[in-house]
């Protein structure tokens, strides 16, 4: 009989900024290769060690385990500035990755003029605005449908570079008018070359890659970016990003197959946040949601808005369990609660005919109205923040806990009570016991 694969996927259940950086940086020590499969420099992941923070947008967050090979998979977006900005942050901190690094050359490139178009559409006169991160993820990932995409392979080719950028470049062009002041094809093509250069190396063949390391018995940690309720499919569309952040897109992001996969975790805060528009039954727009973001700290690590709080919303993260085959939560922020009188767990919803929902709204037309049933639970005084036993919960909050796990339909396999990675503890009896 062969093993159950011992890969872990490390995915969003909310709106994003769950805390996944946090996660992938704990278990990485426990995996060989670490990769991430779609998203681009919309993603902000933070790791905290020893009090000191990192932010990583499209290096994986594995990077600062030194025995991790890093892994930048096909379904990617990649802002090479950007890239290049993060690895020379990393290594004024002594972190050099670049030896263990390997970019897919089938992974597209993010350009000045999809910038450009995102900000331009979500500027001004702009009638569709999602309130995305202006880095131009929309308008790249249209173009590799359309077919205009550049991916890190053409770097290689740098004689047909600008013949690759052209047809997509003369189409935004034609969108935004003259007054768009783009920097010239020409301009564009010697810049992500200079950018390229160190990184020329380091571009190959990711799903071979991993294939290999399989092969050879290595583990692989897959890191996921924004979340399902942002996923293009899965997500509250319109308001979502523009790629496959649930489970489907780790198999077309890497190429590997569903039976690279062992187990899934699914990562939740213990209450609801959002950036930009769209459907948030559970928000709180008064105090309480007030006191979540700062407490919480709930400002975006890309963009540095102020997201918007709630209680745990349980459809939501029930359909993120579901959609991905969550096996177990990584639920983290806990701590966040601390001190509050009374918390709050969002279990159902009703339209706005005051009927009872039994799935999520598909269209957005029929998220309007929709209000959230809220049951109150008992706070907790004493401190949550540093916990690292079950035991030493307190009371109120394991009753809140078990709650939340019968209300998502998933068990805890990981509980968070700090950004440091020792604060927080794996849920004894559960799969990642003995792994943190
Ligand atoms: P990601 O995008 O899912 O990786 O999440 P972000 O890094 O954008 O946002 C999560 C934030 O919460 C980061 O600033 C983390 O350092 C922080 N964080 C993670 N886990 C905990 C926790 O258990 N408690 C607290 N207070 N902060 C946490
Ligand atoms: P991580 O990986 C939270 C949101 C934006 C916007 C929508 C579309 O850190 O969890 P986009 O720029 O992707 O076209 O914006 O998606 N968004 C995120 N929100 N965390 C993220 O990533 C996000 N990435 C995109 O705020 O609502
Ligand atoms: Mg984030």
């Amino acid at each position: 009989m062969t093993q159950p694969s011992r890969n872990l996927a490390i995915l969003g259940l909310q709106w994003g900024d769950e805390g996944k950086g946090k996660l992938v940086d704990l278990l990485s020590a426990r995996f060989q290769q670490v990769v991430r499969f779609q998203g681009g420099n919309n993603a902000g992941h933070t790791v905290v060690v020893n009090g000191q923070s990192i932010a990583l947008h499209q290096v994986p967050s594995g990077a600062l385990h030194p025995e991790c090979f890093l892994v930048v998979g096909s379904g990617v977006l990649l802002n090479l500035e950007v890239f290049r900005q993060e690895l020379d942050r990393l290594l004024q901190r002594g972190i050099d990755v670049t030896d263990r690094l390997l970019i897919s050359e089938k992974a597209h490139i993010i350009l000045p003029h999809h910038i450009a178009l995102d900000q331009w559409r979500e500027g001004g006169a702009g009638v569709n605005k999602i309130g995305t991160t202006g880095r131009g993820i929309g308008p790249a990932y249209e173009m590799k449908a359309a077919r205009m995409g550049v991916r890190m392979g053409d770097l290689k080719h740098p004689e047909t570079l600008m013949d690759r950028m052209r047809p997509g470049y003369n189409e935004v062009c034609i969108l935004l008018g003259p007054d768009a002041a783009l920097p010239s094809l020409e301009a564009i093509a010697s810049q992500l070359q200079a950018w390229a250069q160190p990184l020329l190396a380091r571009i190959g063949d990711t799903q071979a890659h991993l294939m290999n390391a399989e092969a050879r018995g290595e583990a692989i940690l897959f890191e996921g970016a924004q979340a399902t309720l942002l996923d293009i499919d899965h997500g509250t569309y319109p308001f979502v990003t523009s790629s496959n952040c649930s489970i489907g897109g780790l198999f077309t992001g890497t190429g590997l197959s569903p039976k690279s996969l062992g187990k899934v975790i699914g990562v939740a805060k213990a209450y609801t946040t959002r950036v930009g528009a769209g459907p948030m039954p559970s928000e709180l727009l008064d105090a309480t949601g007030d006191r979540l973001r700062e407490v919480g700290r709930e400002f975006g690590t890309t963009t540095g808005r102020p997201r918007r709080c709630g209680w745990f919303d349980a459809p939501i993260t029930r359909h993120a369990v579901r959609t991905n085959g969550a096996d177990g939560l990584g639920l983290m922020k806990l701590d966040v609660m601390d001190g509050f009188e009374e918390v709050g767990l969002v279990t159902g919803y009703r339209n706005s005919h005051g009927e009872v929902l039994t799935s999520l709204p598909s269209c957005a037309q029929d998220w309007l109205g929709v209000k959230p049933e809220v049951r109150m639970f008992k706070g907790w005084s004493q401190a949550t923040r540093g916990v690292r036993a079950l035991a030493d919960l307190p009371k109120e909050a394991r009753v809140y806990l078990d709650a939340l796990m019968e209300a998502a339909e998933a068990p805890i396999a990981y509980l968070s009570t700090g950004p440091d990675r020792d604060e927080g503890f794996a849920w004894p009896g559960l799969f990642l016991e003995g792994m943190i």
